[in-house]
């Protein structure tokens, strides 16, 4: 079938669902998403939204662009950083109008609490900015925003897989889907694409992220020629409940709770004296790792899947109760312990990507030539870049809300002056070859698709992870050509249509391999240690030869081609980083 829309948005999750519901005040606007938009990953971010509201302590916006800079190890676009934090409270104040169910202070206004590496006056001290629902806010915006759209009309097709993107030139034409329940390709026309479709976090082994996270946006473009920018920075979060990598939110230790290592030790202290366990994450997650390595992990076997544990016993019932209700229940479920009694058992998780689809301050796509004409990206997905190098914790939802709602007011512009694209008849024919690609396969029988993912989430976990070197590197490199290969060799089982689940698995692998060459190629190029790419072979920051952005491109013979792309310093002088 063939559908014709003013804006398409590619994924229902935060950054969607705001980009839908402002582009829909003049566009007749879509929503293709291959999770019902409830289910969408933003649902699981616990602790909170940045903005510098001062209800509880007092804060400025500045201080917050300032701490997102600096938290970013000054690889962050210094002006998209401003308007991150000028708008996160504007965006805030709109979700409480819009019907958000903040937590709030005895005296009514919307509560806030600590999270690593947001400071008062420029770093002086810790500060409470974190705007939040319990450990429910991911949740609360999308039954907000959900709401909002049915209310304004915007059309919803749940379980469509994307796999493919229409360009004529520089311009963009819609998008080609595949739809779960039947097997049918469908085409979307529209004067506006919006990819809003998460992160990636599937390509490690232990991770935070959803299955539904395999990069869909960022592979389909970079398949159509854009560059990625800054792929080789990808976030651990310090605390996943170990050996599962399930969240447990950095709200726990803004509420007060403490890392210890095997002998109970506060080992933060050694590493960040003035932040502590609220350090950014980068240095958190570094820190857990050496204390693993160096043997005192509760283990002790110096192994890297040993672990840490983080303390909330202290906090008392009520709070743990009150504050982080989804975490008691996470760790009465998965590890039968009530954390306001016993120790959380946490280890560095995968959690986010810094990195993934170059746009400008409105979400427009952009290359070194320019900007795409209709073509954005929004959310994790996205590099604006407001993380640079480490992103600090609740900017994930603040870049959502404040780029998703940005992006879907510049496109309710921009399709009013726009002509329905061209589109030709056999625009879905790449879609079409792709699966059918996938369907016979090239030679008939070989691989398996469980065994390549697999090999795929290991080699990235050893070798590109908290901590990285040339040689692991080159391994992870030539370990993802080679699964790459082997994947087109893959048959599938399932030669039905109807929920072809099978199919929609092996789109999103094809689409994580992509990308973790991209994000192991990207890496091993970049010979120096910065937020969360930390060398053991180049352990310093090198601003005289780095400061800069990657571009890396997708060759059609599956090489990786670098550029570089200035960082916008233009408010804060690089320094080197303390806490
Ligand atoms: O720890 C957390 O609640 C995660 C938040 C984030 O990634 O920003």
């Amino acid at each position: 079938m063939t559908y014709e829309f003013d804006a398409v948005i590619v994924g229902g999750g935060g950054a969607g669902l705001y980009a839908a519901l402002e582009a829909s005040q003049t566009a007749k606007t879509a929503v293709v998403s291959k999770l019902y938009p409830m289910r969408s990953h933003t649902g699981a971010a616990q602790g909170g939204i940045g903005a510098a509201l001062g209800n509880v302590d007092r804060d400025r916006p500045e201080w917050h662009a300032f701490d997102t800079v600096k938290g970013g190890d000054y690889l962050v676009d210094q002006e998209a950083a401003r308007i991150l934090s000028d708008d996160a409270v504007r965006a805030v104040y709109d979700l409480e109008n819009r019907g958000l169910p903040f937590s709030r202070t005895p005296e009514g206004r919307i509560d806030q609490r600590r999270f690593g590496g947001h400071t008062s006056n420029f770093g002086e001290q810790a500060v409470k900015r974190s705007c939040y629902a319990a450990d429910r806010t991911g949740h609360m915006i999308l039954q907000t925003l959900y709401q909002q759209c049915i209310k304004n009309d915007v059309q919803f097709y749940d379980e469509f897989q994307v796999v493919d993107v229409i360009m004529n030139g520089r311009t963009v034409g819609g998008v080609v889907a595949f739809e779960l329940k039947t097997g049918e390709i469908h085409t979307f026309k529209a004067k506006a694409v919006l990819f809003a479709t998460g992160g990636f976090g599937r390509m490690f082994r232990i991770t935070s992220n959803a299955h539904a996270n395999t990069g869909d946006g960022p592979a389909i473009l970079a398949r159509a020629g854009i560059p990625m920018e800054d792929m080789e920075f990808y976030q651990f979060h310090p605390t996943g409940i170990r050996g599962m990598g399930i969240l447990i939110t950095e709200g726990v230790r803004g509420e007060g709770g403490i890392l210890r290592n095997k002998d109970g030790e506060r080992f933060m202290e050694r590493y960040a004296p003035t932040l502590l366990d609220l350090a950014p994450r980068d240095m958190v997650s570094r820190a857990i790792m050496t204390e693993v390595l160096e043997g005192r992990g509760i283990r002790g076997d110096g192994k890297i899947d040993d672990f840490v544990y983080l303390d909330a016993t202290h906090l008392g019932r009520e709070t743990v109760e009150a504050k982080i209700p989804d975490i008691q229940d996470f760790c009465k479920t998965y590890l039968a312990i009530d954390p306001a009694t016993a120790a959380m058992p946490v280890q560095p998780t995968a959690h986010y990507a810094m990195g993934g689809i170059p746009t400008d301050t409105h979400g427009r796509v952009v290359d070194g030539t320019g900007a795409y004409n209709g073509l954005y990206a929004a959310g994790e997905c996205a590099c604006v870049s407001v993380h640079g190098a480490n992103r600090l914790g609740t900017n994930s939802l603040v870049d959502l809300i404040v780029f998703g709602r940005r992006a879907g007011q510049h496109i309710a512009e921009f399709v009013k002056g726009s002509d329905a694209p061209s589109v030709s008849p056999d625009a879905d024919g790449a879609a079409r070859k792709r699966i059918d690609r996938i369907r016979e396969a090239r030679n008939g029988d070989g691989g398996n698709p469980a065994d390549i993912y697999s090999r795929m989430q290991s080699t990235m976990m050893e070798n590109v992870g908290v901590y990285r070197d040339d040689d692991r590197m080159a391994v992870a490199v030539s370990d993802v050509q080679a699964l790459r290969e082997e994947f087109s060799f893959i048959k599938p089982q399932d030669t039905g249509t109807d929920f072809n689940a099978e199919i929609l698995g092996l789109l999103e692998l094809e689409n994580l391999l992509d990308l973790s060459l991209l994000t192991a190629a990207s890496a091993k190029n970049r010979t120096e240690s910065r937020g969360a790419h930390s060398r053991r072979d180049y352990p310093e920051r090198n601003d005289d030869e780095w400061l800069k952005h990657t571009l890396a491109r997708l060759t059609n013979s599956g090489e990786v081609e670098i550029e570089y792309k200035d960082v916008d310093i233009s408010i804060w002088e690089p320094k080197p980083r303390t806490y």
